[in-house]
């Protein structure tokens, strides 16, 4: 096992089953992240993308292969196993934002640290600290539902942020927002794995896989191609005013 691994995943296969047909989603898969890299996963629809990352997230496990994620075997975990390695392990990031309407920004960036039972006081400092990197301690009182798209977006990466995961997991984190407010995400990113996160999207947009260090590409389930991105794009932060 390599010790600066995040992630390693070897000839991993994802076979969904139904009565009639078998679908390979994913078809003998190996690559491993280090800790500390900036990866984008791209590929065009129905190429395995959503769930090789329900797999690195360990929301699904894989028909066959070995997964070691942060130094741990993930492969052959119980559902409880599962979600425990999940939520010390992972921040999410979803397309959707996934925040909880009725209920206050800063109250979103709390709940995960109530349910690991982490201290009141500490609770709400972490919660600023991290609503204060995305710029949004302004809007910690307005409901979700309340700010934009890209706000609810910087939300939801200070929410995943909280518990210190190995690994951020983000999910087409741009395919519901514009592209200022894209890039402003985009920007955050760079910023995180400039202080030492490891970050992984998932995109099939060429504009947002451009800030990444390395691009794999997966089609029919297969790695085609996985490279250093030489051509890195790189944002600076604005000052967010929204
Ligand atoms: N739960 C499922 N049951 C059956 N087939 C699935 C399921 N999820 C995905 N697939 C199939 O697996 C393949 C890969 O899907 P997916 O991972 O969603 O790709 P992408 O996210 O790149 O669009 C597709 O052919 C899709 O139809
Ligand atoms: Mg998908």
């Amino acid at each position: 096992m390599k010790q600066n691994s995040a992630i390693q995943i070897t000839h991993i296969s994802k076979i969904y089953k139904t009565a009639y047909i078998e679908t390979v989603a994913l078809d003998n898969v190996t690559f491993s992240i280090d800790k500390s890299e900036f990866v984008a996963i791209m590929g065009p629809s129905g190429s395995g993308k959503s769930t090789l990352m329900h797999i690195l997230g360990a929301l699904d496990t894989p028909t066959s292969g070995s997964y070691i994620l942060d130094g741990q075997k993930v492969e052959n975990l119980s559902d409880d196993e599962l979600a425990e390695i999940r939520n010390k392990k992972i921040g999410f990031v979803f397309q959707a934002f996934n925040l909880l309407p009725r209920i206050t920004v800063l109250q979103n960036v709390v709940l995960p640290m109530q349910y690991a039972g982490i201290p009141k006081p500490e609770r709400l400092e972490r919660a600023e600290k991290y609503l204060k990197m995305v710029g949004l301690t302004h809007r910690m009182h307005h409901t979700s539902n309340q700010i934009s798209g890209g706000q609810q977006q910087r939300v939801a990466i200070a929410r995943a942020l909280v518990l210190n995961p190995a690994i951020l997991l983000a999910d087409e984190p741009t395919g519901n927002i514009a592209t200022a407010q894209a890039e402003e995400i985009m920007a955050i990113f760079q910023e995180l794995n400039d202080s030492g996160h490891t970050v992984i999207m998932i995109t099939h947009e060429p504009d947002i896989a451009a800030h990444s260090k390395r691009v794999i590409h997966l089609r029919d389930g297969k790695i085609i191609t996985d490279e250093k991105n030489r051509n890195r794009k790189l944002v600076k932060r604005t000052n967010i005013i929204d």
